[in-house]
């Protein structure tokens, strides 16, 4: 397949380099500040020749990257977050020109893996009132915002599946728990790239599911599969209906 990349910051290098371990070319690749891009931005010249585009760019600028590719006809895989707000008029724009978009959050393959083993632990253990569930995700140091947006769709995804919790808390809690509260912690140490456990606890012993990240590989090989996924697809996907349709 030939892919045109879109933004080569630090996202972008590392999809150049699953795309290529996974026999792809890399057409083009759009970027207005980067030394090593082939062009400064998307125009019919710059995504000639390409199959689907990849953008991990910037929440600012990402809508009007949608828009300019799907007007060229082309399909696009979005990495880049921030601009959800706009899937309204981003749907109605991709249908016009019957073109395809897939966009997630998270691409890691690994972590939409424990979204699934998340789901489904969560609907055995809501036949189980014994167990209580908790959850908590360490990040790194730097990191901006707590808890982590994969923490959210987590906890949801319990509170969706386990009827006994009712409630999702974030904060620390000077009190007694509430048994329909659902906690959900987040500690910030060093480097950790990123860890997100779930805890299924009784009397008895405790089932855990963690997902640790090494780095960001598992990003951008899931952004490259969605890639191959969404190549001649039309409409607006999520990685959800890719998880769907390889785990049927
Ligand atoms: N969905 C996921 O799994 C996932 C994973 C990691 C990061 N992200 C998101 O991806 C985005 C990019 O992350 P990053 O770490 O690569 O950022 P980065 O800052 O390293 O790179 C962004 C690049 O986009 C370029 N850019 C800006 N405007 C552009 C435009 N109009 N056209 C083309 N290129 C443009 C910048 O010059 C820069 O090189 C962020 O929104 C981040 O939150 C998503």
């Amino acid at each position: 397949m030939k892919i045109a990349l879109i933004g080569y910051g630090k996202m972008g290098k590392m999809v150049e380099a699953k795309a290529l371990d996974r026999g792809h070319k890399i057409v083009s690749i759009i970027d207005p500040k980067e030394e090593k891009a082939t062009h400064r931005e998307i125009s019919e010249e710059s995504l000639s020749g390409a199959n689907v585009c990849i953008d991990f760019t910037h929440p600012l600028v990402v809508v009007e990257n949608i828009n300019k590719v799907s007007g060229f006809g082309k399909n696009i895989v979005v990495g880049t977050t921030g601009w959800y707000d706009q899937l309204d008029s981003v749907k109605e724009e991709i249908d016009l020109n019957k073109t395809g978009l897939i966009y997630a959050s998270n691409f890691s393959v690994g972590m939409n893996i424990l979204f699934k083993l998340t789901e489904y632990a969560a609907k055995i253990f809501d036949n189980f009132s014994d167990y209580d569930v908790a959850g908590i995700e360490y990040h790194h140091n730097k990191k901006a915002d707590s808890p982590s947006g994969t923490a959210k769709s987590l906890a949801e995804i319990i509170q969706e599946n386990i009827a006994r919790k009712k409630r999702i808390n974030y904060d620390k809690i000077d009190r007694k728990i509430e048994d329909d509260e659902l906690h959900f912690a987040s500690l910030r140490v060093g480097s950790v790239p990123g860890t997100h456990k779930i805890l299924f606890d009784s009397n008895a012993d405790t089932v855990e599911l963690s997902h640790t990240a090494r780095n960001r590989e598992g990003f951008a090989l899931g952004a490259v599969i969605a890639a191959e996924w969404i190549n001649k697809k039309i409409g607006v996907y999520t990685i959800n209906d890719l998880m769907n349709e390889v785990i049927k």
